[in-house]
C-alpha cells in the first residue's frame, strides 16, 4: 500500500482505528473514498495497521521494520491524513495508538493538515477524541479544525458495498477531504 500517486489529485491518507471484519469506521472511510473523485481529491486506505509491529524505540532506527518505513512513506506521499477510529473503553484502541505512536518518531505527520470523523452514536466517542487531540497535537500535525466532525454512521447504515448510500453523510465527508486538500494547498 501506497499513498504515492500518478494523478495530479490531491492524496489524502485514510486512516481506520478497527480491525474489525465489518467495521462501520472502515465503511465511513470507504464512503469517503467513493465521494473523493467528485471534490478533486484521491483517497488511499492504509491498510497496514495489523502488520504494524508493537512500538519498541529500539526498532525505531534505520533500517525501520518494512511496515513501519511503509507507513510513514505512505504519510509522507499524502497531502493529508483522515481518521476514522472507534473509542474503545474510553480512549483509542491499542493498536490504533501504536500505530501513532510510530508516527513520534518520524518527521512525516509534522505539519500534516489531519483530521478525524467520530462515527459514534450523539454522546460517545469523546474519549477517542480528546486522545486523537492529544497526540496529533504532540507529533506536531497540523489539525484542520472545520474538518474534525461527527457524524453518526450506524452498522445499519452501511450497504452490501461495504459503504453508506445517505447523500448526507456521504456530502459531508466530502467537505471534509475538501477542506483537508484546501488546507494542504494553503498551509496556515
Ligand atoms: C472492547 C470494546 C470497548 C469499547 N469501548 C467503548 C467506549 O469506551 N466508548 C464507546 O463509545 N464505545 C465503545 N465501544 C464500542 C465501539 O466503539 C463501537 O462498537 C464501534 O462502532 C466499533 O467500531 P468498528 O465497527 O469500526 O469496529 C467498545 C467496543 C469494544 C469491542
Amino acid at each position: 500500500m501506497a499513498a504515492t500517486s500518478t494523478s495530479t489529485l490531491p492524496v489524502i491518507l485514510l486512516l481506520s482505528g478497527s480491525l474489525r471484519a465489518g467495521s462501520t469506521n472502515e465503511a465511513v472511510l470507504r464512503t469517503a473514498q467513493a465521494v473523493a473523485p467528485a471534490v478533486a481529491v484521491e483517497a488511499v486506505l492504509y491498510d497496514g495497521l495489523a502488520g504494524l509491529p508493537h512500538f519498541n524505540p529500539d526498532d525505531d532506527t534505520d533500517p525501520l521494520p518494512p511496515s513501519v518505513a511503509g507507513l510513514r512513506a505512505a504519510i509522507e506521499g499524502a497531502a493529508g491524513v483522515l481518521v476514522c477510529t472507534p473509542e474503545y473503553a474510553g480512549t483509542l484502541p491499542g493498536s490504533f495508538k501504536n500505530l501513532l505512536d510510530w508516527t513520534v518518531g518520524g518527521t512525516e505527520i509534522c505539519d500534516k493538515p489531519v483530521a478525524w470523523v467520530n462515527a459514534a452514536a450523539p454522546g460517545r466517542g469523546q474519549g477517542a477524541e480528546a486522545t486523537l487531540r492529544t497526540v496529533l497535537g504532540y507529533t506536531g500535525a497540523d489539525i484542520v479544525e472545520p474538518a474534525c466532525v461527527r457524524i453518526a454512521v450506524g452498522r445499519d447504515m452501511v450497504g452490501a458495498d461495504g459503504i453508506v448510500a445517505e447523500p448526507g453523510v456521504r456530502r459531508q465527508l466530502g467537505e471534509v477531504l475538501g477542506l483537508l486538500a484546501d488546507r494542504a494547498a494553503t498551509p496556515e
